[in-house]
């Protein structure tokens, strides 16, 4: 399974660790995600992937089954930190040879080509959102293999945008109330997990 999320947000030039969320525009809820979408019990999840789009630095993949377990950052604060390191350095990767993720791949791709392309090689692509169809309901229709997930990050404002409607993509709720991101992306892992 697949996530996308993007931020408009996220600005690093006066990233602290002492303040993530106020200095960064809530870089602490891609963090957060990224630890969502990876981490199982003691392992990573098998064959999922979380694509970080970040308006102002670019698009990092992390991919499950190229990320060294052992190695990667499992708390917050220390993803936060390799992430903004690897994210200032990304053209210079040899000054951090130490970084624990220099296996997510840097790519150049935008949003919307990203899900075109997805939806070119026939994955099924959905919204999560506060209204749309019940994931409850559907969640064993549902192929984790060939499916992506795009999830808004603290205002869910990209999720508005026209090129939505003529992609035309399908909506899911778990429900009117607002969540975190990160919650959501939990409840789909354990939701599909237990119906696969
Ligand atoms: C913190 S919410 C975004 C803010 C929220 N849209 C608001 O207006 O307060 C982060 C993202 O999690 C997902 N989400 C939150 N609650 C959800 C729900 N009940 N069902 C499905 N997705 C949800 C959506 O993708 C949302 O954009």
């Amino acid at each position: 399974m697949i996530f996308l999320i993007r931020s408009s947000t996220v600005e690093l030039s006066k990233y602290t660790i002492k303040n993530i969320p106020g200095s960064s525009g809530r870089f602490d809820v891609i963090s957060r995600c990224i630890l969502s979408a990876l981490l199982g019990n003691d392992c990573f999840q098998k064959h999922v992937q979380i694509w970080i789009f970040l308006d102002k630095y670019g698009t990092y993949i992390f991919d499950s089954e190229l990320l060294d377990h052992h190695s990667f950052p499992k708390n917050e604060l220390k993803l936060a930190n390799c992430l903004v390191e690897l994210i200032i350095n990304k053209n210079n990767l040899e000054k951090i040879p130490n970084n624990p993720l220099l296996g997510v791949k840097i790519s150049s791709m935008q949003f919307f080509e990203t899900i075109k392309t997805f939806l070119d090689k026939g994955f099924a692509t959905a919204i999560l959102e506060e209204d749309g169809i019940d994931f409850l309901k559907h969640v064993n229709k549902i192929d984790p293999e060939k499916q992506v997930f795009i999830i808004g990050n603290q205002s869910g404002d990209f999720l508005e945008s026209e090129e939505f409607l003529e992609l035309n993509i399908p909506k899911y709720t778990f429900g009117t109330t607002s969540y975190l991101a990160s919650s959501i992306i939990r409840l789909i892992i354990f939701y599909l997990a237990s119906n696969n």
